[in-house]
């Protein structure tokens, strides 16, 4: 069982997609180990996204990140960090296959619609970053046979 950190950007959850991005995750038996949406400040964005600080991008993922609401969430499932990436599709849109979310719903790379950790140790670090232990749960998988 793998944990990833999952956000929907300010567009998904503007657009009213949230349902439709999570629908996704479920049906790839990916579970919600946790959930939460609030406006991330600047100072957050900064530090979560501190690898791209010096990126010639990075002034316009600021302002996108702090324009509105993010749903961040926790994923969890057998592979759930190569999962969750395969179905949100390459960071581009032009890159992003057909079927994925990033396809289907991305404007151009910057409002790029979700983020998904791209390593367990990144995972490790973006679950601690917006949650604490207490807020995470683990149950048994999705079955879908009721
Ligand atoms: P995300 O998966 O959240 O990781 C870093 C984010 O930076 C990425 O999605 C995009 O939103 C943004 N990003 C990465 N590369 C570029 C780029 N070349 N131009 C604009 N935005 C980018």
């Amino acid at each position: 069982m793998q944990s990833t950190l999952v956000m929907i950007k300010p567009n998904g959850v503007l657009n009213g997609i949230i349902g439709n991005i999570i629908s996704r995750y479920e049906r790839s038996r990916l579970t919600l180990s946790a959930i939460k949406i609030k406006r991330p400040t600047e100072e957050e964005v900064r530090g979560f996204y501190a690898e791209h600080q010096e990126k010639p991008f990075f002034p316009k993922l600021l302002k996108f990140m702090t324009s509105g609401p993010v749903a961040f969430m926790v994923l969890s499932g057998e592979n759930a960090i190569t999962s969750a990436r395969t179905i949100n599709g390459a960071t581009s849109p032009e890159d992003a296959a057909p079927g994925t979310i990033r396809y289907d719903f991305a404007p151009d790379t910057t409002r790029n619609v979700v983020h998904s950790s791209d390593s367990p140790e990144s995972a490790e670090r973006e679950i601690d970053f917006w949650f604490n232990d207490n807020e995470l749960i683990s149950y048994p998988a999705i079955s879908f046979k009721c």
